[in-house]
């Protein structure tokens, strides 16, 4: 069966490239084959990416059963478990996923705001004129802390710590994710699997801890976290979570949205940073008081430099995609990053231009830096109000600038785009000292 037109390249070159640049990789396969186009890869095999709204459309609605997007991330399930709502497909998938969204979605997140802005407070106040970092770091700093507090819903500086360095070992590790499946074996402590397994030992006590804590708090009806409502919660046969699918949900949310976040954050202040004009339009409107140009910022953001390039899912049965009938087996991509490229949608689409979200909301299809369908991030609406936030935040109390001249690639890590260099900022002006006096955020 005839496939797109795509790069002719073994594998091998292919993986290099993108994993090099793939940014640029992406866009110059397009350029070349137009939106939908096929690629070889290692170890993922054969994809075919769309970059056409209407056809990506058409994936994200619309019958799902000859559709998987789990299975490719069962690599993921030694560490998150296999109740992790990424892991599952079918059924199981829609129950968790079901369970999960209501505590992300409508006044929750004006809860989460008020956290977001008492962390990022405090971080800021820890700078110093003349400190230089990687924006990133710091980022990351804080959107642990914010998932600590609003989605597992523990304060206390001290469970703070003991679940930064717990989890953060696991889900740092390549071993905990790349090992493959004949190598992860416990030859003792010091075998890769080994030490996986005993910081995985330590993550879960500590998680399942918190749990249980949590069920006997006498206030567990009155709290608004994410844990607290999910221990309230229960399915369409009336069943509540189980601690084993709590303890996948809790490590899931925070693998697959404290990174993401920080990301998302470290290119916002790489764009901000490179453009003062929307810098100093941004100032202005939040003097006024209005918010709008800054939500604008954090979506012209997120389409310019999206975190993840491209959702994926992996073909069943036979099926015709943009009229190419792809064979079972084959992953297609509906190509985040590349829609946000089309100058047809996006006139001049290099050009960091907030003002373009101004007179209306992004179209759906045409800006997707979450994904779609029903698998569309959980956690999207906390994403972009920790983005709005802690921009807010940074922009109103301090003042930073760029370390280097140039503005950071975009590589790959992981399996998201990020910032070479991870945005070296250097402080040019610390914030005032204010009356309240936060604790700063551990490293
Ligand atoms: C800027 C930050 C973020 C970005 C760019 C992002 C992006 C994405 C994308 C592209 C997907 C896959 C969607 C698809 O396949 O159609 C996804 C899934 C997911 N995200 Fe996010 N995400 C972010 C933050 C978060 C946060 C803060 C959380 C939770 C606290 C979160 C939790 C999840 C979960 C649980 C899924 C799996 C959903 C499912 O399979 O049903 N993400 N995210």
């Amino acid at each position: 069966m005839p496939l797109p037109p795509g790069p002719r390249a073994p594998a091998t070159i292919n993986s290099v490239r993108f994993v090099r640049r793939p940014l640029d990789t992406l866009l110059g396969w397009q350029r070349r084959y137009g939106p939908v186009f096929t690629v070889r890869f290692l170890v993922f095999g054969t994809g075919v990416y769309l970059a056409d709204p209407d056809e990506i459309r058409k994936i994200f609605t619309g019958d799902q059963s000859d559709l998987l997007a789990g299975e490719a991330n069962s690599f993921l399930a030694p560490v998150l478990g296999e109740s992790s709502v990424l892991v599952l497909d079918g059924p199981r998938h829609l129950r968790q996923r079901k369970l999960l969204l209501p505590p992300f979605q409508g006044s929750a997140v004006a809860n989460f705001r008020t956290i977001i802005s008492e962390v990022a407070e405090a971080e800021v106040s820890a700078w110093r004129s003349g400190d230089e970092f990687p924006l990133r770091e710091r980022m990351r700093a804080l959107t642990f802390e914010v998932i600590c507090r609003a989605v597992f819903g523990v304060t206390e500086p001290v469970r703070v710590a003991r679940l930064r360095s717990a989890l953060l070992s696991v889900i740092d590790s390549p071993a905990g994710m790349l090992l493959p499946a004949p190598l992860r074996r416990d030859l003792g402590p010091w075998s890769p699997w080994g030490r996986m397994k005993r910081r995985l030992a330590l993550a879960d006590a500590l998680l399942y801890e918190e749990i249980e804590r949590r069920r006997g708090e006498s206030d567990l009806d009155e709290r608004t976290d994410v844990l607290s409502l999910l221990l309230r919660a229960r399915d369409e046969e009336g069943e509540p979570m189980s601690a084993v699918e709590l303890r996948d949900e809790l490590i899931t949310m925070l693998a697959a949205g404290h990174e993401t976040t920080a990301t998302g954050l470290a290119f916002a202040f790489d764009l901000l940073l490179r453009n003062p004009d929307v810098l100093a339009r941004l100032r202005d409107e939040l003097d006024r008081g209005d918010d709008a140009y800054l939500d604008a910022v954090v979506t012209e953001s997120l389409r310019l430099r999206p975190v993840i390039d491209g959702a994926e899912r992996t073909l069943t049965k036979p099926r015709v995609v943009a009229g190419w009938e792809l064979p079972a087996g084959i992953r297609v991509y509906p190509a985040i990053a590349l829609v946000h490229h089309r100058p047809d949608l996006y006139p001049e689409p290099d050009r960091f231009r907030p003002e373009r979200f101004l007179d209306g909301k992004a179209e759906s299809y045409s800006w997707l830096p979450f994904g779609g369908g029903i698998r569309r991030c959980i956690g999207a609406a906390l994403a972009q109000a920790e983005m709005a936030e802690v921009i807010r935040t940074i922009v109103t109390s301090v003042e930073v600038e760029p370390v280097r001249p140039e503005p950071d690639p975009v590589v790959l890590r992981g399996i998201t785009l990020a910032p070479k260099h991870g945005t070296p900022v250097r402080v040019v002006r610390a914030a005032a000292k204010s009356a309240r006096v936060p604790a700063a955020i551990a490293g």
